[in-house]
């Protein structure tokens, strides 16, 4: 794109494929070079050609951010080292003495960020089931000062009511802040509902690859972008050039991804819910999903992720996990290969056992990140698990 200025004119799609682009005058590369340096030269006192230090900005970074901005509809984005160093830097923002509301059922890395170490730093959380806007209400303080929104949620795919929560927080002049990363840009845009951040990990998604970890911060106001900026800067949260310009590359194919990846979440999700060894499925694309008006109001696609809770507890989920041949027993989510989990011992370990329980976590829950290998392969790998898992409680009898 020549005039980025003119990015929002274009649609998602195209804001993938050509936002960031033609950076290098020198020789016209069409994708953008990895900046490899930490400092750059002064032509004289003053004066240089708009980067000094890359832990400040970086031509490569600079590239993705742009992207990034475009693509959620924001002012400005800094990409940071971790979806962790992301979350870091925004919660910067509150000063001591800051109350801030959160779901019970957060990622749990959130949740460890939020409870162990920002709670000892002069912060206050309250943990509430956000799925109904009025104990979101309930829970505001005079002196709360932000509203955290994880929809989908992880592991179990709770939705929140973003319009509706930005509503209740703009009346109390409290900021809004949504991690995004369950969905993407292309299935949700947290900023024309109204909230002020996103947040990502852009390890999953956005990347798409599994082949490094990255995050970032959108920020809809350019005041906002400045202060993000500034606290990247200042903390040094910020993410490296080479990683800048994985998450860059991976997002030219973010779209055609997405849905490959939702059309097997889907075929995973109707064969489980109708199996016999599975108790309760949880993907916001299922009709029986208790919000799932929510999903088609505020989502523009369910996603690929989902998550069940199997028959026979967590020996049975360990039993399961194990014969398993195509999915890779591992944590995160998002790349092009399909993964499960354990969130009870795994991605959510982090959390107390009560906070795990009482947010509906507990040893049957398996997640599910769905590649965008054959649906069909898919369907039937899982199908032969849940038939080693029948065999071998058919032998315990
Ligand atoms: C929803 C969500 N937010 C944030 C993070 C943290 O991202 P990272 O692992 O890149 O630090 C994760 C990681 O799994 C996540 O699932």
């Amino acid at each position: 794109m020549k005039n980025p200025a003119k990015a929002n004119q274009y649609r998602t799609e195209t804001i993938c494929v050509q936002t960031g682009t033609r950076k290098d005058t020198t020789f016209n590369a069409v994708a953008v070079p990895i900046y490899a340096t930490s400092t750059f030269a002064f032509e004289s006192p003053g004066k240089n050609k708009g980067f000094d230090y890359s832990r400040t900005a970086n031509p490569t970074r600079s590239a993705l951010e742009e992207c990034l901005a475009a693509l959620e509809g924001g002012a400005g984005a800094s990409a940071t080292a971790t979806g962790m160093a992301a979350e870091t830097t925004v919660m910067a923002l509150f000063p001591a003495g800051s109350h801030i509301i959160a779901g019970r059922d957060i990622y749990g890395g959130t949740y460890r960020l939020f409870a162990s170490v920002l709670s000892n730093r002069g912060l206050t959380f309250s943990f509430v089931d956000m799925s109904d806007p009025r104990t979101v209400q309930q829970a505001i303080r005079p002196n709360t000062r932000a509203i955290w929104i994880e929809t989908p949620s992880n592991p179990l795919l709770g939705l929140v009511d973003i319009a509706a929560i930005c509503d209740i927080a703009r009346k109390h002049g409290q900021l809004t802040i949504v991690d995004n990363t369950f969905l993407s840009p292309i299935f949700q845009k947290p900023l024309s509902l109204g909230a002020d951040f996103v947040v990502h990990s852009t390890t999953k998604y956005l990347n798409g690859h599994s082949d490094m970890v990255g995050g970032a911060v959108i920020s809809r106001t350019p005041q906002h972008a400045t202060a993000v900026a500034a606290l990247v800067n200042a903390l040094g949260t910020c993410s490296s050039p080479f990683d800048s310009w994985l998450v860059l590359r991976g997002i030219r194919t973010l779209p055609v991804r997405m849905v490959a990846h939702e059309r097997n979440a889907r075929a995973l999700a109707e064969f489980l819910a109708g199996h016999k060894l599975v108790e309760h499925v949880y993907y916001p694309g299922l009709r029986a999903h208790p919000q799932h008006r929510l999903a088609r109001k505020q989502m523009l696609g369910f996603g690929g992720m989902l998550s069940f809770d199997i028959r026979g507890g967590k020996p049975a989920a360990f039993r399961f996990i194990q014969a398993l041949e195509i999915f890779a027993f591992a944590e995160s989510l998002g790349g092009v290969e399909s993964l499960v989990e354990h969130p009870d011992t795994m991605s959510h370990a982090s959390m107390t056992k009560p906070a795990r329980r009482s947010a509906g976590i507990t040893g049957s829950n398996i997640r599910v990140s769905t590649g965008i290998e054959s649906a069909d392969d898919l369907v039937a790998d899982v199908a032969q698990a849940l038939r080693a898992v029948a065999s071998s409680k058919r032998r315990k009898r």
